[in-house]
Parts: C-alpha cells; structure tokens; sequence
C-alpha cells in the first residue's frame, strides 16, 4: 500500500464517530440582549401555528402599502400560494422614499473599492433617492420598459447593481442578476429564459488585484441569447472609472450605450414610483437544480419584501443605527434579501465591498469594519475558513466590535465556529447559523439571537411561522427530536416563499412538492409540504443540523453547482464521451468538483484534452467551477442498467471506502482507477482528510444510483 492509501485505511468508523457529538450551548451576553428587536420568548407563541398565517401581518407591517390587502393567504391554487391578496406596494419606495424625512442624510450604502488607495463612496438614503430616480427614468424613456418587462443585470459588487435593482422595482420591472463570475454563456442562457430585452452590464471590475475585462462577456450573452431566438436591444454599460473604457472589445453602435453619457439626457428627473399588486414579481434568481436548465425562482414584491424586512429585524438584529456589512455578493440570493432588501426596508447602512475577501492581505475585512464602524457583520464559512487560514490573528490587531455575526450558505464546522465565535466575534458577538435556500427568500431555520441560546454546528430551530418536517425515503414522518436523518419539508407556505419557477411552473410542482404531497386535489396548505432539497437531522432541543443536498447539487463555497450542467458543458469537448462530477470535501472551500471523463474509442487521454475539459467548464459556467482535478480514466463504473455510480468515484476522490460494488457492470475498473486516482494525488502532494459520519454519507450516498 502507498502512504496515503494505508493513512486513509486507518481511519476507522469509529474513530470519526468521536468528532460526532452535540455542542454545548453559548448564550448571548445580556448587553446584546438587551437593545436586541425581539427579546421576549412570547413572540414563539404569537407566531405558533394557532396564529398561522395570520401571524406574518406583523412583518407586513414593517412596510408601507399604496393600498392595504384583504387576504393575507390565498390557497385556492395550490401550491401558486398567494399571499397579501389586493395589497398594493412598491419596493423601492419602501426602502428609499419612505426614510427620506427623517434619514435624508443618512449612508444608505458604504462602498468599498477594491483598490485599497480608491475613495470609500458613501451614498445616503438622498443620493440614492437621486440616482434611482434618474435610472429608473432612462430605463422607462430610453429602453421603453414597461411594468412586468424583465431586464437582465450582470453586475459586480458596484454601487450601481443596487441602484438598477431599485430602479427596475421602482417601475415594477423584473430584475435578473446573474452573477458577475459566471461566464458570457452562462448570462446569455438566463437572457433567453427570462425573454429579457435589455442587459445592463460594466466595461471592468477589480477582483484579487486584477482588473477583469467585464464587456466582453456581455457580447458572448448577447450572441448566446440570440442563439436561443432572443435579441438583446440594448446593452448599458457603465464605466468602473467615468470617462474611461476599461474593456478591449469596442461598443456596437446602436446596441450598445455608456449609461453615464445617456444619463446626462435624465439629470434630476423624478419617476413617482409605481404601485404594484404585492403578487407581481420583484425579481428572478437563477438556481442550480437537478436538470441542466438553470431554473428561474420568481420571488414576489410584497410577500417576499416583508419576510425579508421580518428576518432581518428579528434574526439579523438590524437597527436603523446599526452598521452592517453583509460579506455576501448580490449576485446571490444573500446579497437580494440580506444586502438589499431586508437592510433598506430597514433603513440602515449597509456596506458593499467590491473585492476578494483577503485582498491584498487577510487583515482587509477587519480594517474595513474598523474603518466604517460596522458592527452586524455577515458572511459565509467558506470565508471565515479562509481568513483562519490565512490570518488568523488578524482581528485581534483591528478595534471593531460586532454585536452580531452571521454565517450562511453551507455547515459550519464547529470548529471554525469557535474561531469566528471567539477571534472575529472577540467573544462578544452573538452568531446566528441561518439556514435557507434561493428558493425560500429568506431564513428557514436560526436562532432568535436575543432568546435561543447558540449551538455551533446546529443552525438552530426554524424561524418564525416556519413549521418544518423531516421524512423518510418513503414518506413516514421522522420522529421529531430524534436526531434520525431524512429529508426536511417545511409544511406550510410564508411569505418569502417563491411563487413559480420562471416559464416552467410544472417543474416548479415537480421539484418542490410532487414528492411529499399527500393529495394533489387539496387546496388545505397541509397536504403540500415543501421539499427544501436538504438532508437533515432535528436533536431533542428542537435545534436541526443540516447535512446538505440531497439533490446532485454540489455546494463550492457557498455556490450551487448542478452536476448536470458541469457534466453537459464537458460533454462539448468533442473528445470526451461520458462525464460525471463529484464533490471533494475541502478544507476552505467546504466542497470542491472534481470531474470524471472517459473518451471516445481512439481518443488518448492528455494534458491537452484536460485542459479542454476544464476551459468548457470555465466558458459554460464561470471561473467559480473549474474543478480541481480532471481525471480521464479508461471506463466509468457503471451500474447493469449503464447509470454511472457517481458514489463510487466520490469515494476515490475523497479516499473512503468505495462500499459494496458487487452489483457493478464493471467492478474491476474500480481498482485501477482507486489506484490512478491516488497515485496521481500523491504526487500532487493531496493528501487524504479525515472526514465526519456527515460528510462520509454525502460521499458515499452521492448520485443516489443504486
Ligand atoms: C446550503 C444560500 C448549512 C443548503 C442562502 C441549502 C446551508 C443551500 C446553510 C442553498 C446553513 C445554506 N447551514 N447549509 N446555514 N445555508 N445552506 O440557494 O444545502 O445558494 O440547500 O442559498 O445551501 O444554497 P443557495
């Protein structure tokens, strides 16, 4: 046996079952409990299923309403839930226009550049009130956009995404931010979904140092759309720096414009900010799924504004007066609900940051909070891992003082836990672990901070009016508290909850309720319980641990990677003949994709096609993907029926046990590639990483294919 093979036969079961243990509680000191926006437990009762749905009223209140709704649930169309049924609002105007009496000079949003010698840009709720308006007035006079119209962003971490976001809701038009990291392809597909006729883009941004040429991706989008029979109109580019043109690929006469020289024709116009039914979408955000079509989640304007405003008072803890820095981007979900909307129905600061987290040293996060005075801060673990890792005695050196911390997007090790409890948090910040999806909106499961003690690795119960369930396989109920695995449901509908997949609301039936639904006539809420795509486990404290996907989703530092689309976009090397993905368990990254591939018959395998496989990926999807090994092996283990048995390669991968491959068609291809597999880690100097039972059955249940 090699070193590595014999390093990872000697972690036995039992071994790693000891790192397997509940956590003890940590309770929130009483200074924070006592300035904290929900701190009496009676607020459990108010929001009890006896008081559902009626309970939500209290974050519809949050909000100011053009027109009062009738009907706070509508289930007449399951499981189209409708909720705040003849209310009336608008989204920008409840978080802009509403503060502007008594917050007019108060910083809505602190950007921080990259380039550390960059002016720090502060936008109070006035200036925005401005920017939006002037926006929102090139977008109805110069693109013609109506109410109901969908435009597709592809912005960083700039001041302008929040700006055209609001400025798209200030009109009741559908914004669709695509992440600035996924590829020109990648856009353009989600161009062609959403039927899109604009593309607001940026010639450049910085990102680790470097100055990335944004434009050219928009032309690769633009092409792709048109592709898929959709034509982009107009593209708006703005200008990282005004006046100059960061991009190398030139602009196309009539198609594409520099916002800020048609913005000059809109200077101090107002745009009276338009009522819209508190149904109408507000926005879509692509999501990774089982299929490789990217799916739409269409989130509503009143439901989802007032569970985010909801959420971010009671379990965020955001005050008026508060600084909080949201470490997230806004071309996820976390930056939507938790950058965005939340913090601004809120009227609060919140801070944007437009770089890598360590750039250029690890002490950046903290001289920024100490810097701007944050003191809610929130990011995720793949972040926290890699700031320890780098510079773990970096916040001790900085004078900041968080209240609270958030940490989102994927299990956090308790460990890590610890590090950001008592290195970032200094011991004096209370953490919240929150647990939810695209798909939810917002937070699904998190301590109350003020009222449920902490436990590191548990996110803590569900949140308020939330009612989960955990099934089985064959859809009995797991016992409540008994700590057994399956799949957690939540049982009823909330107001975050999205309301269709865009275009296609049979899979939207499919994905989330076909599985669990006890009858598809009901129109009673509790026949449809919602499948949230997680495994997890509920301790007798009513607190669950998530155990992650239980779909073929890979979660790469917090984002959701399907491996139907990493395995299409490989299968466009015109060598490759079969592909599969699988997750490595990572130090900092949690998860990272490793992809398999066998040829075509007389196809050699070579540094060449490897490269092929890992440039698709890179122009398909995003630098974000690009997985960290491709292995050309001679034959997938395969099941008699020819499905690949994904578990098995997970197994090698992560240097497990391959488990019973007894009923494989080919067994004997699973030795020789263990063995390729391990010989080519050693010499990459990868060696093998004890693993939890919880990560051990991931690995060894990945695929499902049995
Ligand atoms: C995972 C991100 C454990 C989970 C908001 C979920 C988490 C997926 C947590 C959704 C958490 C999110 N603990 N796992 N606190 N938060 N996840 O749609 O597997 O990008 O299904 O939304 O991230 O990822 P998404």
């Amino acid at each position: 046996m090699t070193n590595i093979e014999e390093r990872a036969a000697s972690l036995s079961e039992a071994q790693i079952a000891v790192h397997w243990r509940e956590e003890e509680y940590i309770s929130p000191g009483a200074r924070f409990v006592g300035q904290a926006n929900a701190s009496d437990p009676a607020v459990y009762d108010r929001f009890g299923e006896a008081n559902f749905p009626e309970c939500f009223r209290e974050y519809a209140d949050l909000l100011d309403w053009d027109q009062y709704w009738h009907t706070t649930l509508d289930t007449s169309n399951p499981p189209f839930w409708k909720w705040f049924v003849g209310g009336k609002l608008n989204a920008s105007y409840n978080c802009i226009d509403r503060h502007l009496a008594t917050k007019s000079n108060k910083a809505a949003f602190i950007w921080a550049p990259e380039p550390e010698e960059d002016k720090t840009e502060v936008i109070t709720y006035q200036e925005l009130y401005r920017r939006v308006n002037e926006m929102a007035a090139l977008l109805r006079d110069f693109c013609g956009l109506k109410p109901g119209d969908r435009v597709t962003l592809h912005m960083p971490m700039v001041p302008e995404l929040p700006i055209c976001m609001l400025a798209c809701a200030r009109l009741g038009v559908v914004h669709s931010e695509v992440f600035a990291g996924f590829s020109g392809t990648a856009c353009g597909g989600r161009i062609a979904d959403s039927g899109s006729r604009a593309l607001i883009t940026i010639d450049s941004y910085y990102r680790d140092g470097k100055l990335l040429d944004h434009k050219v991706k928009a032309d690769e989008a633009v092409a792709v759309a048109h592709d898929h029979g959709v034509d982009i109109e107009k593209v708006l580019v703005w200008r990282r720096r005004p006046g100059e043109y960061l991009s190398a690929v030139p602009m196309q006469e009539g198609r594409d414009f520099f916002v800020d020289e048609v913005m000059k024709d809109y200077r101090r116009q107002e745009v009276a900010p338009v009522p819209m039914p508190a149904e109408a979408p507000l926005f879509l955000m692509y999501t990774s799924g089982t299929t490789g079509r990217p799916k739409g989640a269409q989130h509503s304007t009143g439901g989802y504004l007032s569970y985010v405003a909801g959420t971010s008072k009671y379990f965020l803890d955001i005050h008026p007066e508060d600084t909080y820095w949201c470490f997230a981007d806004i071309g996820w979900i976390t930056g939507h609900s938790y950058i965005v909307y939340g913090p601004l129905a809120l009227g609060t600061t919140s801070v944007l940051y437009e770089g890598a987290p360590a750039y250029p040293d690890p002490g950046r996060p903290w001289r920024i909070a100490e810097r701007l005075g944050v003191d809610i801060f929130h990011t995720a673990p793949t972040t926290i891992r890699m700031l320890r890792k780098l510079g773990p005695d970096e916040p001790a050196k900085h004078d900041y003082h968080f209240k609270l911390m958030c940490t989102v997007g994927e299990p956090i090790e308790p460990e890590v836990w610890r590090w950001y409890h008592e290195v970032v948090g200094k011991g004096e910040a209370v953490i919240v672990d929150t647990w939810w999806m695209t798909e939810t909106g917002g937070f699904m499961g998190s301590t109350l901070p003020a009222v449920k003690p902490m436990k590191p690795g548990s996110c803590g119960p569900a949140t308020l009016g939330v009612y989960p369930v955990i099934y089985d396989e064959d859809g009995k109920t797991v016992e409540p508290g008994s700590g057994r695995a399956g799949n957690i449901c939540i049982r009823n509908p909330w107001p975050g909850i999205m309301q269709t997949v865009w275009g296609q609301p049979e899979r939207f039936v499919q994905t989330y309720y076909a599985r669990y639904c006890h009858d598809t006539s009901s129109k009673d809420w509790r026949d449809w319980p919602f499948l949230c795509g997680d495994g997890a486990v509920q301790a007798a404290d009513g607190y669950y641990r998530i155990l992650g996907r239980i779909d073929d989703v890979i979660n790469v530092a917090g984002h959701r990677l399907g491996t139907k689309e990493l395995e299409s976009a490989v299968l466009t090397v015109p060598e490759v003949a079969e592909a599969a993905a699988v997750p490595v368990v990572d130090e900092v990254r949690g998860r990272v994709v490793e992809m398999y591939v066998a040829l075509h018959p007389g196809r050699q395998a070579s540094k060449e096609v490897e490269d092929k496989v890992k440039l698709a990926i890179e122009t398909e999807i995003g630098k974000v993907a690009r997985p960290k090994n491709v292995w050309i092996v001679p034959d997938m283990p395969k099941t008699r029926s020819g499905k690949i048995m994904r578990r098995v390669i997970a197994s090698i991968s992560n240097f497990t046990d391959v488990g019973d491959i007894t009923t494989l068609a080919n067994p004997d291809v699973v030795e020789s590639i263990r063995r390729q597999v391990y010989q080519q880690k050693t010499e990459r100097g990868e060696a093998p990483r004890e693993l939890t039972p919880k990560e051990l059955e991931e690995i060894r249940s990945f695929g499902h294919t049995d």
